[in-house]
């Protein structure tokens, strides 16, 4: 129906219905948007979309040394191959052939001369199939002139190969305090790497358009930084590139840089060929050829006294960073921020060696470097509480940050204003029966020679907000149309952790409307320009409030022009239940949004968030790099086999605070997918290269990511009731992103304790990560090595 001006009938007060309920779109457990399409295959991903009749297929030939000169590189039988279009060499890029998010220059695209890695693209050829590129592709007469390589932590740490300068932190003088106190430990552990295992590999369709532009679809969780590069590798403005991103199939931080690169081979194929180009990496390609996450050396220098509480440490970080940086250094950090873990300790020196190897350039991977930092803390506690006799808990709970007061300051000088983890702590060691368990599992234990059990509570703060400062911003458009329907648009991406649902949640909640009244839509660097990666588990605290404001704009307008039109004062207008009510009148949110309209109202705003609060210096390493933390606690229970050195998770129990969870059925997914997810990097997941430094797990046949099997048979997870953030974040809500991988760390620790079990208890394993059969069979079995 259309509205005539000056005569609005839903304004009659007889149709004014008072009872309208408030429609609770935040706070709810609405399910996942694409939940349907995921489960019958009719969500689009990028391989999906339907292909233009002129697309060419590209795919890569890589390098099989791990460092070498190229003499001499033979494409003529690849040229010559049927169906075959071009092929692409360094040589060929008109702009700049470089991947380095951090503008270090320091990746190329296709190697130059210099091969740094097994694995490293070389070449890509263009053809009619896919199939017919890659057969190609191994035609290549590829010669080289073998480098000596460094293929491991301790070589680089011993030659000084570094990506980036070591980095220092320290509070105190750590030296003198070790020297005093009343006991000492010291010790090593190693944590391993992480392949990223997204389901949807690394792809990318690349569109030519008018005038040299070119539109790329990828699966990336940083769209423009993709635009920028492939920009850059075109020697074109960035607006001559596009980037749309609907979404990705699992990225985990394997997408934040690592998409790049095939999206630029991408955008130069389609540029030069005058077709449409994709690129799908297979499996094996994609692991040996993108980053993973970092594996460390971790050793430590601990003094503490009879009780348990820690007065000084020495901690040492070696990380494996691959050929360049990519997000090294950012990751270096947090690990060092999180070495603290829960505790408060007084005397501190973390020494952080970035090391250059001759392997992939490692990357962004859940936890971005902090879960490696609390393994290296959780172990230490275990190895304290080990030799004092003592419940690792009561360790755990002694070295717990204060809520208040000088022990409640970080080594980087960050005031903890937000500790509930003596809350948290309380309720699950009673909710999980801890104590009782802890007490049955000894009488088991001592009973059974072959299958030992063991027990772990562990605490997790993980500090959300991007370490470097400028990148916590965030943008968004919102358009209402004349229907009142409404387009929903902002820089975050969704990888499957139902970021867009809950943005969806807060503009729906804003305007009042039903939530299938907002339109989600693909991300696109053409809507909002200039964004960070949707990473660090920041993407719900910034996109949530870049589109409130938006949404808020809009509404602003609105409430004028009500009042206006209807001589009523804003105070007494309201949005409620798809309705908008002006003291005794009420009309439709679809009719306010056409009156307006016909009003020449704006119905079309942006909305632009900076996380307030936060700085960091990185010269002297203090400052108030978060905002606020995400805590969380986790008691797990295994069962370990002395004879084949399998381990079985038996049962898990989950607090988490998410503070005001705007939608409990995603956090828990997040919960159960992270704590999942954390448990395969420190039980089953193992990377291994072999003497030349080819990765040899490269597939699902010898790479065990965890499955439903390795679900513990009693999984319980709860939200923590009481949660509320203290900072003024999106309807006070906290990240849950990464978090919750760290509260693995206790299946980590429970393995600990049941080899110690078998051991006779005083002597700490030295149980690296992952924790595989193998590993524990070497542990029970020290002798043998
Ligand atoms: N959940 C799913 N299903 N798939 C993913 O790829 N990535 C994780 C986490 N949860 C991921 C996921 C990582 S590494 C981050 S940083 C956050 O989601 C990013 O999303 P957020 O900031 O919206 O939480
Ligand atoms: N987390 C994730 N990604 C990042 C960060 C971070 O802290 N800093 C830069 N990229
Ligand atoms: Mo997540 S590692 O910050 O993409």
């Amino acid at each position: 129906m259309g509205l005539r001006m000056g005569s609005c009938p839903m304004l009659d007060p007889e149709n004014t219905n008072r009872t309208r309920q408030k429609i609770q779109n935040v706070f709810s457990a609405v399910t996942h948007d694409s939940a349907g399409k995921h489960v019958s295959g009719t969500a689009l991903y990028v391989d999906d979309l339907p292909e233009p009749g002129n697309l060419l297929h590209c795919y890569i030939g890589t390098s099989e040394y791990a460092h070498a000169r190229i003499t001499n590189m033979d494409l003529s039988a690849t040229r010559q191959y049927k169906g075959v279009i071009q092929v692409l060499t360094a040589g060929d890029i008109p702009g700049s052939n470089d991947i380095s998010p951090v503008h270090l220059h320091d990746e190329p695209v296709l190697a130059d001369g210099l091969v740094q890695f097994a694995g490293q693209p070389l070449f890509a050829v263009l053809a009619e199939t896919r199939s017919i590129a890659r057969q190609a592709a191994q035609l290549a007469k590829v010669e080289y002139e073998e480098l000596p390589a460094i293929l491991d932590i301790e070589t680089a740490l011993a030659d000084k190969s570094f990506v980036l300068d070591p980095h220092i932190l320290q509070r105190g003088d750590t030296q003198s305090a070790l020297a005093s106190a009343p006991r000492r430990l010291q010790g090593e552990v190693t944590t391993g790497g992480q392949d990223h295992f997204y389901l949807e590999g690394q792809v990318s369709m690349a569109l030519p358009g008018e005038d040299g532009d070119v539109l790329i679809l990828t699966s990336s969780q940083h769209p423009s930084e993709v635009q920028l590069l492939v920009a850059h590798s075109l020697g074109k403005p960035v607006n001559a590139v596009t980037v749309e991103v609907r979404r990705m199939g699992g990225a985990f931080g394997g997408k934040e840089t690592q998409a790049a690169q095939w999206a630029i081979i991408a955008a130069l194929l389609a540029d030069t060929s005058g077709c449409p180009v994709k690129i799908r990496l297979d499996r094996d390609d994609d692991m040996c050829s993108t980053g993973k996450r970092h594996d460390f050396l971790i050793r430590y220098d601990v003094g503490y006294d009879a009780d348990g509480r820690i007065q000084a440490i020495e901690f040492l970080h070696a990380l494996r960073c691959g050929i360049s940086a990519d997000l090294s250094g950012p990751i270096a950090d947090r690990a060092m921020f999180h070495s603290d873990n829960a505790y408060y300790l007084p005397n501190i020196k973390i020494a952080s060696y970035r090391c250059k190897t001759n392997t992939v350039s490692n990357t962004a991977f859940r936890g971005f470097g902090g879960p490696q930092g609390m393994v290296g803390i959780e172990r230490v506690i275990d190895a304290i509480a080990q030799q004092l006799g003592l419940d690792p808990l009561a360790v755990r709970r002694l070295n717990l940050y204060d809520k208040d007061g000088k022990r409640s300051i970080t080594p980087y000088r960050m005031k903890i204003r937000d500790n509930v983890l003596h809350e948290l702590l309380t309720e699950l060691e009673e909710s999980s029966g801890y104590q009782q368990r802890r007490r049955q599992i000894e009488a088991f234990n001592r009973h059974s020679p072959v299958i030992k059990k063991g027990i772990a509570l562990t605490p997790a703060k993980f500090g959300i907000s991007f370490t470097t400062t400028f990148l916590n911003q965030a943008g968004a458009l919102v358009h209402v149309y004349k229907d009142g329907s409404v387009h929903l648009n902002h820089g975050g991406t969704e990888m499957g952790q139902g970021l867009m649902i809950k943005v969806a949640q807060v503009v729906a909640e804003e305007f009042q409307i039903d939530l299938e009244r907002v339109k989600i839509t693909a991300t696109n660097t053409g809507k909002v320009p200039n964004t960070s990666a949707t990473a660090a588990s920041a993407g719900t605290d910034m996109n949530g409030m870049a589109a409130r404001a938006a949404a808020r704009k809009i509404k602003k307008r609105l409430l004028k022009f009500v009042s206006k039109r209807f001589d009523v004062d804003k105070s007494a207008i309201s949005f409620v239940d798809n309705h908008v009510q002006a003291g005794e009148f009420e009309m439709s949110f679809a009719e306010l949004a056409e009156a307006a309209w016909l009003a020449r109202i704006s119905l079309s705003a942006t909305g632009f968030y900076r996380t307030p609060k936060i700085n960091y210096d990185p010269q002297t390493s203090t400052g108030r790099p978060f905002l606020y933390f995400a805590y969380g606690a986790a008691v797990s229970e295994v069962e370990i086999d002395c004879l084949t050195g399998e381990s079985l998770t038996t049962r898990v129990d989950i607090l988490y605070d998410v503070g005001k969870s705007l939608n409990p059925a995603i956090d828990i997914g997040q919960i159960e997918g992270g704590f999942i997810q954390g448990a395969g990097w420190l039980t089953s997941e193992e990377l291994c290269w072999d003497s030349k430094g080819r990765l040899t797990t490269h597939a699902p046949s010898t790479y065990k990511i965890p499955t439903i099997g390795d679900t513990p048979a009693s999984f319980n997870v709860q939200i923590w009731k009481k949660g509320r953030n203290r900072e003024k974040t999106i309807y006070r809500s906290k990240a849950i992103g990464e978090p919750p991988l760290m509260l693995a760390i206790s299946v980590h620790s429970a393995i600990n304790q049941a080899i110690a079990s078998k051991l006779g208890g005083q002597i700490l394993p030295a149980l690296n990560t992952p924790a595989t059969p193998e590993a524990i069979l070497t542990c029970l079995h020290p002798k043998e090595g």
